[in-house]
C-alpha cells in the first residue's frame, strides 16, 4: 500500500474501506482479474468477491475463469485447487501463510501407509488436503458432493482423506460400503461438543439446527440437517422452512450471507453473547481488503506447483467434478 494516498494526502492505512474497495476494483480491471471468496471470510471480502461459494463451487468456477490472474481468498488447498485446474494462470493468494489445519493433518507418507494396509481401497480425499496428498488419490470430493461421490465409485473399500467428521456423516448416508477413515479434523468444528449444542437448543427451543459435516459425531446426531456450507445456506434461508430462527454450527463467515439472502429470519451461530465460545477458523480471517489490494497490486503471492504435482492431482479433481 506504500505511496497510496488520499485527496488529503493521508496514507491508505487511515483512509476508509470504501476507498481501498475503489482501488480493488480498478486494480481488478487493469489487471485482467477475478477475485474468488470462500462463504467464511469476512464480509467485505465477500462484498469484493465477484464470486463467493463453497469449496465445491468455487473449484467448478475456477474452470470457467477467463481472466489472466485469480486472486483466492481462502486457504492454501483452495489456491492449489484453483492452480491446478487452470496451470496456465496466475493464482495469488492474499495472505500466503492461511493454511487449514486439517488438511495438514495428513501427509502423503501416512496415506500411502493406509494404501498398502487396504490394498484394494480406493483413496477418496477431501478437497481439504494438499495438492501433494491429491496426487495419490484415486478421487476427491467435497462436503457438497461426498455422499454422491462414494455411492458412484466401484469400490466398496474406501479410505477417507482427512476428516473424520465427513467420514460419519458417510458412513450414516452410505449403505454396504467400508469407509475407513485418516484421524483427521477440523479443530474449529471438531471442538464444538454436544453441550454446546444442549445449552442453546435449551435458550432457543424451537429453532431447527443445521450442522457442517465436519462437528463431531454427537453433535450431527442432534442436528435436523448436515451439509455443506452452501447447502446449510439454501436450507436456513428457504421459505419452505417453518421457522422465525435457526441454530447454524458453522464458521461465523456464513451469517453474512444468509442475512444478506433472508434478513427476516433470525441465525443463531455460536458466539460468547450466546453463551459459547466462537466456531471461527482464523486461517480464513486472516485475509483482509490490505492484503488484497497489496497482493493484486504487485502481483505477489503467487501458488507454485511443480508440473508433475500438478498433472497427478488434476486426475482425482477432475473425476470428482464429472461426477458430482
Ligand atoms: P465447504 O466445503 O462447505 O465449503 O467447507 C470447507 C471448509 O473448509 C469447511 O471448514
Ligand atoms: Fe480448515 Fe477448519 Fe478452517 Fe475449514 S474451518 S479451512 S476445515 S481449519
Amino acid at each position: 500500500m506504500q505511496g497510496l494516498t488520499d485527496k488529503n494526502s493521508r496514507p491508505m492505512e487511515v483512509v476508509n474501506y470504501r476507498q481501498l474497495k475503489e482501488e480493488i476494483e480498478k486494480l481488478k480491471k487493469e489487471k485482467n482479474a477475478v477475485i474468488l471468496a470462500h462463504y467464511y471470510q469476512r464480509p467485505e471480502i465477500q462484498d469484493i468477491a465477484d464470486f463467493v461459494g463453497d469449496s465445491l463451487e468455487l473449484a467448478r468456477k475456477a474452470t470457467e475463469v477467463d481472466t489472466e490472474i485469480i486472486v483466492f481468498c481462502g486457504v492454501h488447498f483452495m489456491g492449489e485447487t484453483a492452480k491446478v485446474l487452470n496451470p496456465s494462470k496466475k493464482v495469488l493468494l492474499p495472505e500466503p501463510k492461511a493454511g487449514c489445519a486439517m488438511a495438514d493433518m495428513a501427509t502423503k507418507e501416512e496415506v500411502l501407509k493406509l494404501k498398502e494396509k487396504y490394498p484394494n481401497a480406493w483413496v477418496v480425499s477431501y478437497v481439504n488436503t494438499t495438492a501433494e496428498v491429491k496426487t495419490i488419490s484415486d478421487i476427491c470430493c467435497t462436503s457438497a458432493n461426498a455422499v454422491r461421490i462414494i455411492e458412484k465409485i466401484p469400490s466398496e473399500e474406501i479410505i477417507f482423506v482427512p476428516d473424520k467428521g465427513l467420514a460419519y456423516h458417510v458412513s450414516k448416508k452410505v449403505k454396504g460400503k467400508k469407509i475407513i477413515p485418516f484421524e483427521g479434523f477440523c479443530p474449529d468444528h471438531y471442538l464444538f461438543t454436544k453441550n454446546m449444542l444442549l445449552k442453546l437448543k435449551e435458550k432457543y427451543p424451537n429453532a431447527p439446527v443445521g450442522v457442517h459435516p465436519e462437528t463431531p459425531p454427537e453433535v450431527q446426531d442432534m442436528a435436523d440437517f448436515v451439509g455443506s456450507t452452501s447447502q446449510l445456506l439454501k436450507w436456513a434461508t428457504s421459505d419452505q422452512l417453518d421457522a422465525q430462527e435457526v441454530i447454524i454450527i458453522t464458521e461465523i463467515g456464513l451469517k453474512y450471507q444468509m442475512e444478506k439472502i433472508n434478513p427476516k429470519r433470525k441465525y443463531i451461530f455460536p458466539t460468547p453473547e450466546e453463551g459459547v465460545g466462537y466456531l471461527f477458523c482464523a486461517q480464513m480471517k486472516s485475509v483482509s481488503l490490505e492484503k488484497v489490494y497489496e497482493t493484486l497490486k504487485e502481483e505477489k503471492n503467487e501458488i507454485t506447483l511443480p508440473s508433475e504435482v500438478i498433472e497427478k492431482a488434476y486426475k482425482p479433481i477432475k473425476r470428482m467434478l464429472e461426477l458430482s
